[in-house]
């Protein structure tokens, strides 16, 4: 097995308690808002990518290349391949042109990304006017004792983990990168938020 396969069933396997405790739910409510042309940003393992509804032609991005080859064999299983197209990219310069997608998703994407303002101005530039940003991210506390907890841990999370984030405050993020917050939901006790937004006219 490559050793590709074999990070992303890690990958997979350290996921399985959290997506049977909720997230895989999310997930099902997320993609369910997805329609039309759509552009997934780091699409990691392709945990999204059999739950799209039929009609919705996905193009998904990771800056990982070898992530994009068991995301294109979950397209396969899924009989999904011809509605799916993958590219190695950076959400902070997206390769597409401006007004390109109905629909921008991510699922536990914007902890990771080094300039979430930059990536949020390059999503912003590919979303149709009337396009929706729809996001379920894992965020800062949102109580006062995850609050704690998240702010607390971060570091030590950051310095073992290389690239996650515990404490963003997304939403906000999202809202002052130009988007209108349509819904924000809290779930798993506060640590995950699932976010629709619309770019705000310029
Ligand atoms: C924690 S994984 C989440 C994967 C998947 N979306 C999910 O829900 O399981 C974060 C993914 O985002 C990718 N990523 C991080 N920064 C990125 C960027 N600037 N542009 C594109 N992908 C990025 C990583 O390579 C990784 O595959």
């Amino acid at each position: 097995m490559a050793t590709s396969d074999k990070t992303a069933q890690r990958y997979d396997r350290g996921m399985y308690p959290l997506e049977r405790a909720g997230i895989s739910k999310l997930r099902r409510w997320l993609t369910a808002e997805a329609h039309g042309n759509t552009l997934e940003i780091g699409v990691g393992t392709g945990a999204n990518i059999g739950l799209y509804q039929p009609g919705t032609t996905v193009t998904a991005i990771d800056v990982e290349p070898e992530r994009l080859e068991t995301v294109a064999r979950k397209a396969r299983q899924n009989g999904r391949e011809r509605a799916t197209i993958l590219a190695c990219a950076n959400a902070q310069d997206l390769p597409f042109p401006n007004d390109a997608f109905d629909t921008v998703i991510g699922s536990l994407v914007f902890c990771s990304i080094e300039q979430p303002d930059r990536a949020l101005a390059e999503i912003k530039r590919v979303l149709k006017p009337d396009g929706r940003l729809l996001l379920l991210e894992h965020v800062r506390g949102q109580t006062s004792f995850t609050r704690r907890m998240t702010d607390w841990l971060h570091p030590v999370w950051f310095a073992l983990q290389g690239s996650c984030h515990l404490n963003r405050e997304t939403a906000s993020t999202v809202a002052a990168s130009g988007f209108h917050l349509d819904q924000t939901t809290t779930h798993g006790r506060g640590l995950l938020q699932m976010i629709i937004a619309s770019p705000t006219p310029e």
